[in-house]
C-alpha cells in the first residue's frame, strides 16, 4: 500500500497542518508558511494540498484545506494521499475525526496497478495520538481487497480466479475451505447455483471458508459472486452489460470484510459463502420459463434468466440457515432498482430485527459508510406468485424492485436468528479524494463496527 503508517514520529517528519475554511489565521504554522498560504490564494478549500517550500527545493510541509466545518467527509484526507510528495509526514494537530482521517490517506491512496497504471507515491504517516494503526490498517485492507477483486475484469477474475482469491485469503488467516463445484453441486443439491452457472466455460462453484473457535456465536456471510452477468438468455443490452464484472461484488464485499474480521481475531465461528458462477449464454442455459427446484425444496418459476442473483443466493442462503447462525448477512449487487432509488453510493439494507437496524444505522453514520433501511414489505411477497410453482424469480412490473429481491431471499431464511441483506452497487462512479472511479466496498466497515460492538474484545 503506498501509505505506511507509522506508530512513531521519525525526526525527519514533515507537518501538515490542517486549515478550515477561512481560518488561516488560527493556523499555528511558522508565520512565514502562513504568508506563503495567503499569496497562493490558500484559504482552507476542503481537499485543497498546498506544499511550503523549504531550503534548497526541499518540501517543508504542507497545508490541508478542510472546508467549511461538518460539510466535508473527514475521509477527504485521501486528498493528501494524492498530492504530497514522496517522505514521511504527520498531522501537525490531530485532526478532529482522526481514525477517519487516517483511514482516509489509506483509501485515497488506491489505485488498480494489475495492468500497468502507476501507483500513487509512496508516503509515510505517522499516525495521530489516540489512533489504532492496526486497526485502520485492517479496515484499509479489506477495502483495498474488495476494490482489487471488483476491478479485476471477468477474464481474469472468473470463478477459478474468485476461488483462488478465497483460497488465499483462508490460508492468510488459517481458515479452512470447501469447494463444491460442477457436476457436485447436483449431487450436494445446490441446483439453482448449478442452473445458473453451467452455461460457462469455467464450472459453478460454491466456495465455503470457515474461520474461529467452533463454539463461538456463528456468523455468516454470504456474497453474490457472478464473476460476469450477460443476462442469460433474457440477455442484457450493451449499456446494461458493460460493467457487469462487478456482478461479484457481494462477494468482494463479504471476502473484504472477512479480512478485517479475521484480522481482529473477533470470538466468532466466521462462515463465508460464495455461489461462484457465471451468467453466460450456451446451449445449455436456463431458460426463461423453466422451474428449477432449489435446496430449499421450493419451485422457483424463471420469470427472467438475468434474476440470477437471487438463485445462487438462496442456495447458499438455505445451506447457511441450516446450521441457524446467530446472524446471517448477505451481500449481492442484486437490483438495478436500488440505484434508482437511493442511488449508487447509498447501498439499502433489510432486515427484520429491530435491534441490528438501529446498530447497523448508528454504525453507518459512525463510520462515514452510508447505509439506509427499506422495508421487507410482506405483502409484496404476492408479486412472485407462480401459476405453476411455488415462486418466481421476478415480479410482472418493475415496482419495489429490491425489496421483492429481499423478499425472494427471506423465502429461504427460517432458522436463522437474525438476517440482513445488503443490496449493493459495489461500484464508485465519480472520483472522490477517498476513491478514484471503480470497485467499491460498500457498507462493510459499518457491519464490521457492529460486529467488533458485539463480539470484540
Ligand atoms: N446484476 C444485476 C443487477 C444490477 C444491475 C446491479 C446493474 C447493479 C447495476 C442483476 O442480476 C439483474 O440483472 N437484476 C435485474 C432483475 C430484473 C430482471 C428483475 C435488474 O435489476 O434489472
Ligand atoms: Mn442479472
Ligand atoms: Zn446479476
Amino acid at each position: 500500500m503506498p501509505v505506511t503508517l507509522l506508530s512513531s514520529k521519525p525526526a525527519s517528519s514533515l507537518p501538515v497542518y490542517t486549515v478550515e475554511a477561512d481560518s488561516l489565521d488560527a493556523c499555528d504554522a511558522p508565520k512565514d508558511a502562513i504568508a506563503w498560504a495567503r499569496a497562493n490564494g490558500f484559504a482552507g478549500a476542503a481537499g485543497r494540498v498546498l506544499t511550503i517550500p523549504g531550503k534548497n527545493g526541499a518540501v517543508a510541509g504542507a497545508f490541508f484545506g478542510l472546508g467549511q466545518p461538518d460539510a466535508a467527509s473527514p475521509l477527504d484526507t485521501g486528498a493528501l494521499a494524492r498530492h504530497l510528495p514522496e517522505g514521511d509526514w504527520h498531522f501537525a494537530a490531530a485532526p478532529k475525526d482522526a481514525e477517519l482521517a487516517t483511514l482516509g490517506l489509506m483509501l485515497g491512496s488506491y489505485a488498480f496497478t494489475r495492468y500497468g497504471k502507476k501507483p500513487r507515491s509512496a508516503l509515510r504517516f505517522a499516525v495521530p495520538e489516540g489512533v489504532d494503526a492496526g486497526r485502520v490498517e485492517r479496515l484499509a485492507g479489506g477495502s483495498v481487497l474488495a476494490r482489487d477483486l471488483i476491478n479485476t475484469p471477468a477474464g481474469d477474475m472468473g470463478p477459478d480466479a474468485l476461488e483462488a482469491a478465497t483460497r488465499a485469503l483462508a490460508s492468510e488467516h488459517g481458515a479452512t475451505m470447501a469447494v463444491t463445484a460442477g457436476e457436485d453441486l447436483l449431487t450436494e443439491n445446490l441446483p439453482m447455483i448449478h442452473a445458473v452457472g453451467r452455461a460457462a466455460e469455467a464450472a459453478p462453484r460454491l466456495l465455503d471458508l470457515r474461520w474461529g473457535r467452533e463454539a463461538a456465536p456463528k456468523v455468516t456471510l454470504v456474497g453474490k459472486g457472478v464473476c460476469f452477468d450477460t443476462g442469460g438468455l433474457d440477455i442484457k443490452p450493451a449499456a446494461g452489460m458493460l460493467l457487469m464484472k462487478k456482478d461479484m461484488g457481494g462477494a468482494a464485499n463479504v471476502l473484504g470484510l472477512a479480512s478485517m474480521l479475521m484480522a481482529a481475531k473477533l470470538d466468532i465461528r466466521l462462515r463465508v459463502l460464495i455461489p461462484a458462477v457465471e451468467n453466460a449464454v450456451a446451449g445449455n442455459a436456463f431458460r426463461p420459463g423453466d422451474v428449477l427446484t432449489s435446496r430449499k425444496g421450493l419451485t422457483v418459476e424463471i420469470g427472467n434468466t438475468d434474476a440470477e442473483g437471487r438463485l445462487v443466493l438462496a442456495d447458499a442462503m438455505a445451506l447457511a440457515d441450516e446450521e441457524e447462525p446467530e446472524l446471517l448477512i448477505d451481500m449481492a449487487t442484486l437490483t438495478g432498482a436500488a440505484r434508482v432509488a437511493l442511488g449508487p453510493d447509498v447501498p439499502p439494507f433489510y432486515t427484520d430485527d429491530e435491534a441490528l437496524a438501529g446498530a447497523l444505522a448508528r454504525a453507518s453514520e459512525a463510520v462515514v459508510d452510508p447505509l439506509w433501511r427499506m422495508p421487507l414489505w410482506k405483502p409484496y411477497l404476492s408479486r412472485l406468485d407462480s401459476k405453476i410453482a411455488d415462486i418466481n424469480n421476478v415480479s410482472l412490473d418493475g415496482f419495489a424492485g429490491s425489496p421483492i429481491a429481499g423478499l425472494f431471499l427471506g423465502r429461504f431464511v427460517e432458522k436463522a436468528k437474525s438476517w440482513a441483506h445488503f443490496d449493493i452497487y459495489g461500484w464508485n462512479p465519480v472520483d472522490r479524494p477517498y476513491a478514484p472511479v471503480g470497485g467499491e466496498a460498500q457498507g462493510i466497515r459499518a457491519i464490521e463496527r457492529v460486529l467488533t460492538e458485539r463480539y470484540g474484545k
